[in-house]
């Protein structure tokens, strides 16, 4: 049976209240930014759920009682992406929860002409570990230029497509389809799915520039 991409959007109030921050066009820069940063925190939890591999292990309680326990595989790496600008935002939220995972930034500027994504800067490592977990930090999934480029640099540094996830905050059917007819194993957690690009390639209703509104440029 063909695999489908899986997108996920889970329906929590938190998550709800926190895009509604981030939408209104009032909602100051730093508001905004924690904003992006508590809701990769949410996002975050959903999709590190079944995504990390965990250990069987055994701990002494103070009461010198054995008690079965399960803890996070420190074997298997963890490797976090943000795509830079906005990705950082969503970074702030995320790594307390992974603070011993690897951050490898990847800078990627549009170009306003032509839409597609122009590669700035490269801190992935030369190649990952098969089994390592590879957690992309991209909050608008718009056209899919910039997340498609992202994959293809991951995937050929040696990661597998089932062991890479995507948070972001909002996502257009554009972005969706050209992921999911490359990338049939991804999965993709999502604050909303919203209807359309305009005519410069933003996001509608959208959130407007997250990178812009994220440091306040
Ligand atoms: N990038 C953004 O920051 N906003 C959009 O709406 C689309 C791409």
């Amino acid at each position: 049976m063909a695999l489908q991409m899986r997108i996920h959007v889970p329906p929590h109030p938190f998550i709800n209240q926190l895009l509604a921050v981030c939408r209104d066009k009032n909602t100051p820069t730093p508001i905004f930014r924690s904003a992006v940063a508590d809701l990769g925190r949410w996002l975050a939890y959903e999709a590190l759920r079944d995504f990390l591999p965990t250990l069987e292990v055994g701990v002494y309680t103070p009461l010198e009682m054995p008690a079965a326990a399960t803890v996070i595989d420190s074997r298997v790496p963890l490797a976090v992406v943000p795509v830079l600008r906005a990705g950082l935002a969503l970074l702030d939220g995320i790594l307390p929860l992974v603070p011993s995972a690897s951050v490898h930034h990847l800078g990627y500027a549009r170009n306003e002409k032509t839409l597609l994504a122009d590669c700035y800067l490269d801190r992935l490592p030369k190649v990952f570990e098969p089994e390592t977990r590879v957690l992309i930090l991209e909050p608008m999934l718009a056209t899919g230029g910039t997340s498609v480029a992202v994959m293809e640099k991951i995937l050929e540094r040696g990661a597998l497509v089932e062991n890479i996830r995507i948070i972001s905050v909002i996502c257009a059917p554009p972005a969706l389809q050209a992921l999911s007819q490359r990338y049939s194993d991804l999965v993709i957690y999502s604050a909303m799915i919203d209807e359309h690009l305009n005519e410069q390639g933003y996001i509608v209703p959208g959130l407007g520039d997250a990178g812009d509104r994220a440091f306040g440029t």
